[in-house]
């Protein structure tokens, strides 16, 4: 499969790396500022030769390099500073994803494109209408990093390896995300047979606040470990045609009683994007927490005036 990446900062770089290790036998990275794509595409290609890893990576400032990829992932875009919430990136990383959508839709007509860019819910809404693709090819990556750092945080509480912790968490990449607890488990058990009330609602904070607590600890940009890491996750699944169910940043059309919106549930992914999004059972809060999520991600695609 090829592979291309729009952004060379940290995240698109990071995730770069993982995926020259996985299956990717053609990787192109991009960034619009001449020298960082192919820097770093020379740099990971000098480590590859150390490594004994057999597959391709470039670096180019040159769009037209995406041309035919299978998946294109954007990770383009400005990131927050100590401060601000995703949303505050709204209407400059509009700009940038818009003319990426374009030149996606030109370059790379067939291919399935992965969201990365905050707001990540509104962007995956715009990537979708300006490439014009179908809605199973056009998502976005959130909620494995989400359900990475609940797992993290539940696995230190309850001192189990995180392999063992099961969850999902949906909703919006914000402050509102919600871990579905009802259907959370620690080495097979509810996790509210384990944990304390308390220590699960801490949990829960410190999952929705952990992508700005790093921001605060850094002064200077946003994680990217974690999220790399968890962009190669679903790219894995699309290029292994795993079948397997990620929390995804999908469109709905009546799913969860939702519509014309992106936010993230269960999906299925395959070599065709989204094969099935999930629907599970939501408690009476849940079902409200979902829909207090929809309202604000609704807000920020009106504010685009699309
Ligand atoms: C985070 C950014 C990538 O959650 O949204 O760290």
């Amino acid at each position: 499969m090829k592979i291309s990446i729009i952004g060379s900062g940290n995240v698109g770089a990071t995730a770069a790396w993982h995926l020259l290790q996985k299956d990717f036998s053609d990787i192109a990275i991009t960034d619009v500022v001449a020298g960082i794509a192919e820097g770093k595409a020379l740099d990971m290609s000098h480590a590859a030769a150390l490594l004994g890893l057999k597959h391709k990576i470039s670096g180019t400032s040159d769009m037209s390099r995406i041309k035919d990829s299978d998946i294109v992932v954007i990770t383009a875009g400005l990131a927050r500073k100590p401060g601000m919430t995703r949303l505050d990136l709204l209407q400059k990383n509009a700009e940038i994803v818009k003319g990426i959508c374009a030149s996606i839709k030109e370059n790379a007509p067939n291919s399935i494109v992965i969201v990365v860019t905050n707001p990540l819910d509104i962007m995956t809404y715009l990537a979708l209408k300006i490439t014009g693709f179908s809605a199973k090819k056009v998502f976005g990556m959130a909620g494995v990093l989400d359900t990475a750092r609940f797992r993290h945080y539940a696995s230190i509480a309850s001192d189990t390896p995180s392999d063992k912790i099961e969850t999902n968490v949906l909703g919006s990449h914000g402050d509102l995300m919600l871990p579905l607890l009802n259907y959370t488990k620690i080495n097979g058990k509810p996790i509210s047979s384990v944990l304390s009330k308390e220590k699960i609602d801490e949990i829960v904070d410190k999952t929705r606040n952990a992508g700005a607590e790093v921001v605060a600890l850094l002064q200077t940009g946003s994680a990217y470990y974690a999220p790399a890491a968890s962009i190669a996750e679903m790219a894995e699944a699309i290029a292994r045609d795993s079948k397997k169910a990620l929390p995804t940043c999908a469109y709905l059309n009546g799913e969860y009683g939702l519509s014309d919106l992106c936010i993230g549930v269960p999906c299925v992914l395959g070599k065709g994007g989204i094969e099935k999004i999930v629907e599970l059972e939501l408690s009476a809060e849940e079902k409200s927490i979902m829909r207090k999520c929809a309202e604000e991600i609704k807000q920020g695609i009106k504010e685009l005036n699309l």
